[in-house]
């Protein structure tokens, strides 16, 4: 029986990828509103949501003694602050469509700037316990991302022609690497001394709060969309599931219980490793792979 991988072989680190969003049409995703939004909502949280994880991260980097989890946080910092750069960059092809949410993420991202100077201006050991929020936070946050990147990257049935090329490798990149560095975060939490009632504390209002706030926010895009008609419905999202256009929403809900078992690992996650891992290795957008792969700057 072949070893099911839980970490990959190597430490984890960022490429240099290349994405053409300039053609992505409106609702590039099987031209249908809902399911090309309940995508975009990831646009808007994660630039602002993985900056996050990566002030948590480098924060903890001082507590950090081990060699290989102080690469694989390198590693991280430079693989979130790509994913937060392409992101971007589709926030800026929505807002040419009309869907502008400028003064919320420059809120968003203010509010991401000031609690994290606040945790550095903490004197020790207030410091390392805000960190090990925070950490715990990244932690169940990134048990979330790997649950989405599962259903993205293997249950999809995108076609060049249902679905914008560039914008479904930007999001199968995107989904390899969080299954790719799932670990990462929970081993950085558990070496520093986090607990298991801390992380599974912090799950809970997550876990209660993702199946309320993702369709909220994909009908609040909806509704910011000049070209979009009709309100986001349970039903509508569940034949996009169907169809295997969107992740499952009551899916990923229900693998959060997984992070509630005392003896929970990232690695355990259904979605599998090797998969992610030969996603990366062919990619079309990215450029160049291992052995040849950019360190980004991260510090
Ligand atoms: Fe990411
Ligand atoms: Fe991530």
């Amino acid at each position: 029986m072949t070893a099911v991988l839980r970490r990959p072989p190597e430490p984890v680190a960022a490429r240099k990828t290349s994405f053409d969003l300039g053609n992505a049409r409106v609702h590039w995703l099987a031209d249908d509103a809902q399911a090309t939004h309940t995508l975009n909502v990831g646009n808007l949280l994660f630039p602002t949501g993985e900056r996050f994880f990566n002030d948590s991260l480098r924060n903890a980097l001082p507590y950090v003694t081990d060699d290989r989890l102080r690469k694989e946080i390198r590693g991280f910092l430079g693989q979130e602050v790509t994913h937060g750069n392409e992101h971007e960059r589709c926030v800026e092809r929505m807002e040419e469509h009309g869907i502008d949410f400028r003064r919320e993420l420059d809120l968003f991202e203010q509010g991401r700037k000031i609690l994290d100077e606040r945790v550095n201006a903490l004197p020790e050991p207030f410091r390392r316990q805000a960190v090990l929020l925070m950490i715990a936070a990244t932690a169940a946050a990134e048990h979330f991302t790997a649950s989405l990147a599962g259903y993205i990257l293997e249950d999809n049935t995108w076609s060049d022609t249902a679905v914008d090329p560039d914008m479904s490798h930007l999001f199968l990149w995107h989904a390899s690497e969080e299954i790719e560095h799932r670990h990462v975060a929970f081993d950085v939490y558990r070496h520093v001394g986090g607990g298991y009632a801390r992380r599974a504390a912090i799950m809970i209002p997550l876990g209660l709060a993702v199946p309320v706030l993702w369709p909220l926010l994909t009908s609040e895009v909806m509704r910011r969309d000049p070209a979009a008609r009709g309100m986001w419905s349970w039903r509508r999202h569940l034949r996009s599931v169907r169809r295997g256009e969107v992740f499952s929403l009551p899916r990923s809900f229900w693998d959060m219980r997984l992070y509630f078992k005392p003896n929970h690992h990232p690695g355990d996650l259904p979605a599998s490793l090797d998969m992610a891992l030969n996603y990366l290795a062919e990619a079309p957008s990215v450029l160049g792979h291992r052995g040849r792969r950019r360190r980004a700057r991260v510090e």
